[in-house]
């Protein structure tokens, strides 16, 4: 099925680790430290505009450097004072303005960046997962939904051994 709001210029990424049971965060952060996969995240994201929701912008505290993100919040009066940070009330707006500066600045993808609430409202838009599985079980209480093999083709896999923890795996996955 075609991803809602189709732009062929642009991708539509979302970028996740998530453990074997789905877990993304634990007490809004993510309950882990994976070296490579904060090189690969900075990798991935720079220069490309990112969707966060409004807790998870709120846990960095500030937005990344060379990327401009688009916070999603139903608060009106939120703001954040910095010329690389748009406010965005419903996630088709912040999709269309995403969009519009990957194609401003050159760039072929938006970046979906979580968390929980802000991946579900974003999947219909969604084309490609940079999914990163963390293998091991944790107790989290912020979870990604289950991706249907039915519409997502695994298109890349690539397994890091971790000595200093739960080893994990890049996984590429795009929409059939
Ligand atoms: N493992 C990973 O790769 C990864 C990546 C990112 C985040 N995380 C984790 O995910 C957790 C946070 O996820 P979360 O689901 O609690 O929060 P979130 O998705 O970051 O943000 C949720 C906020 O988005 C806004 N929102 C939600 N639905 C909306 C709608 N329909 N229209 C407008 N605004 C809407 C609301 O903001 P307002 O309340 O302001 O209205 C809501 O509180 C943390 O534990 C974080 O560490 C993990």
């Amino acid at each position: 099925m075609a991803p809602a709001n189709n732009n062929d210029r642009v991708e539509r990424i979302a970028v996740v680790a998530a453990a074997q049971n789905g877990a993304i965060g634990k007490d809004g952060w993510m309950p882990w430290h994976l070296p490579e996969d904060l090189k690969r995240f900075k990798s991935l994201t720079i220069g490309k505009p990112m969707i966060m929701g409004r807790v998870t912008f709120e846990a960095i505290g500030k937005p990344l450097p060379g990327r401009t993100t688009i916070v999603v919040t139903r608060d009106r009066d939120w703001t954040f004072d910095h010329d690389r940070v748009v406010v965005c009330h419903d996630m088709a707006d912040a999709i269309t303005k995403a969009d519009d500066i990957a194609i401003r600045d050159g760039v072929n993808a938006v970046i979906i960046a979580g968390g929980a609430q802000i991946y579900r409202l974003a999947l219909p838009f969604t084309t490609r997962y940079e999914l990163t599985e963390v293998h091991i079980d944790i107790d989290g209480d912020a979870f990604l939904d289950p991706l249907s093999p039915m519409e997502w083709r695994e298109t890349a896999r690539h397994r890091i051994q971790n000595p200093d923890g739960p080893d994990y795996s890049f996984v590429t996955l795009d929409r059939r």
